[in-house]
């Protein structure tokens, strides 16, 4: 083995070039491995005489050593490489700011919706709930709207299968509660309705409160006290443009829809139609199981989404189902 520093050199170069553990391994092969340059090379020592071979011995252990070494400390080099790579990779910036979850609010019909029943409630009304998809009998016929009434095509309804309808307002929860109810009666309905219906007023699916009183003395007169002293309370002043307007519904008589005036916003001034009211109509309280000469009493469905653009003074009801952020972060 004549020029072992040669070999020893060319160790050196294979292992610096070797990247990773495994291609420092194969080097190794090279050199140290059972065929390996020096292994060979101590095989070959018993050819030599006793002399020769002591001192070739001990130059070929020397140059074994440095390559063992040498691959020590670039298998070491390798593992700290490896070492710090993933604690940069896993590494943290505490220095980032936090990712914050955006919080959420009620929407202002909800918060609607719930001022009305709290209200409501404080005054001795009960809450009640009911369907979505109604009967034609209670939301048509139990309501004094005979099937070919010319009263039916006030109303645009969505009709679906098994001959059933979306209700088109909460009234046919007048018919259910009275008839599971004793009077004295005196209860809201708030929920969703169904028209086919829209524009900036109007909306296919909007919220009603239905409200029913009714006792043996129960006048137009208390509805026009209960409605005024609810408006007052829903929108915290007395100062309030409201007007009961004579009109018609087949379940009333008389009849008035209720109107109020936008206090701000730019529709400041604008009127704009808030409810449907009025004495709850005899074939009514016969459909309630009820005798029209002892019970009477009023009746009145308003719109929630409306009540809701005349309190915080939007224009466009349609802004109240389009769930853009920027319109509905400003309820929070
Ligand atoms: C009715 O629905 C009657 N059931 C109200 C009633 C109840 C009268 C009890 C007498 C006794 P009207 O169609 O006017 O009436 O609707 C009542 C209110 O619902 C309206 O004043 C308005 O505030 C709201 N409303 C009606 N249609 C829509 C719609 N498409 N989008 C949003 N709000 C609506
Ligand atoms: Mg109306």
């Amino acid at each position: 083995m004549d020029d072992l520093d040669g070999v020893v050199a060319e160790a050196l170069d294979v292992f610096a070039a070797a990247g990773d553990p495994a291609s420092l391994e194969q080097g190794k092969a090279r050199y140290l491995g059972k065929a390996g340059r020096l292994t060979e090379a101590l095989k070959s020592l018993g050819k030599l005489d006793p002399a020769e071979r002591r001192e070739a011995g001990a130059r070929i252990n020397a140059a074994k050593e440095r390559i063992e070494g040498a691959l020590a400390a670039r298998r070491d080099a390798l593992l700290e490489a490896e070492f710090e790579a993933r604690l940069r990779g896993e590494a943290v910036d505490v220095t980032l700011p936090g990712r914050m979850r955006a919080r959420g609010s009620v929407h202002p019909v909800i918060r609607t919706w719930r001022r009305v029943e709290d209200i409501f409630r404080s005054i001795g009304f009960a809450v009640a709930d009911g369907p979505e998809i109604e009967t034609d009998w209670y939301n048509f016929t139990a309501l004094n709207q005979p099937e070919n009434h010319p009263a039916r095509s006030m109303h645009d309804t969505f009709y679906v299968e098994g001959g059933l309808l979306l209700r088109t307002h909460t009234s046919p929860m007048q018919v259910r509660y009275a008839r599971t109810h004793e009077p004295p009666i005196k209860v809201i309905a708030p929920g969703r309705t169904y028209r086919v219906d829209s524009d900036a007023t109007h909306s296919p699916m909007f919220h009603q409160v239905e409200g029913l009183w009714i006792d043996e003395n129960i006048s137009f007169a208390d509805l026009k006290g209960v409605y005024t002293d609810f408006l007052r309370r829903f929108f915290e002043t007395d100062q309030l443009d409201v007007r009961f307007r004579p009109s018609f519904f087949p379940f009333t008589e008389p009849s008035a829809e209720i109107d109020m005036a936008f206090s701000s916003g730019p529709l400041k001034g604008r009127w704009l139609e808030i409810s449907g009211s009025g004495q709850v109509h005899p074939q009514v309280i016969r459909n309630f199981g009820l005798d029209p000469e002892r019970h009477v009493g009023f009746a009145f469905g308003s719109g929630l989404e409306r009540l809701t653009m005349l309190r915080y003074g939007v224009g466009d009801l349609r802004l109240f189902f389009e769930g853009d952020v920027r319109f509905l972060e400003q309820f929070a």
